[in-house]
């Protein structure tokens, strides 16, 4: 584990690597501008078993994000990973091998009033269950490959560069199968409620 000063220096370049993939993107640009209010904060690392199969990951294939990819990789044994499910009767396997940490947000190393941005790495074979969110949400993908899941619309499979957005409150759901896949996630609004699944 780096010093203090070693693990702000990993949280920066991760966060350039972040500001720079995502304001070379129009659609998540126009869906929430990259913040000017960006604050660094502490975090206190906490581990989950999907946290490690992240680290080891093979499968997260990407021809133009391989800076951020690996700075989300670099980063991972200084995060807090999430837990938000625990408790729900999501099932173990979904415990196990989802994985998911904030950058800009709660528990994350940074702070900002006007977007939360999230890491999500999900294995090959695993679903992620319908759930919804006050908060207006955009998904880019940067490695591997899902169907993403809307409410009211057909899955559609998406890849490195592509983005999903979900409204307020609009069920969504995400399946993997031969490969893994790793996707930035934003917030625009809504930051106090989080996410459960849709009965
Ligand atoms: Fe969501």
């Amino acid at each position: 584990m780096p010093d203090q000063g070693g693990m702000r220096a990993v949280w920066d370049r991760l966060l350039q690597a972040a500001k720079e993939t995502h304001e070379g993107n129009a659609t998540l640009s126009a869906f929430c501008p990259f913040p000017d209010d960006v604050q660094p904060q502490d975090v206190v690392p906490y581990h989950i078993p999907g946290a490690q199969l992240m680290a080891v990951e093979t499968g997260l294939h990407t021809d133009r994000y391989t800076e951020l990819r690996d700075a989300f990789v670099t980063a991972g044994p200084l995060a807090l990973w999430r837990e938000t499910y625990k408790g729900t009767d999501i099932g173990q396997d979904f415990m196990d091998r989802f994985a998911c940490y904030c950058l800009i947000g709660v528990g994350g190393a940074f702070t900002s009033q006007q977007m939360c941005a999230w890491v999500v790495y999900m294995p090959p074979e695993l679903h992620y269950p319908w759930h919804h969110h006050p908060g207006e949400e955009m998904y880019l993908t940067l490695a591997g490959e899902a169907v993403f899941m809307v409410e009211g619309a057909e899955g559609v499979v998406l890849g490195p560069g592509d983005t999903s957005q979900h409204e307020s409150n609009q069920p969504h759901a995400m399946t993997t199968h031969a490969h893994p896949v790793m996707a930035y996630v934003v917030w625009r609004n809504g930051f106090e409620t989080p996410p459960v699944l849709t009965i």
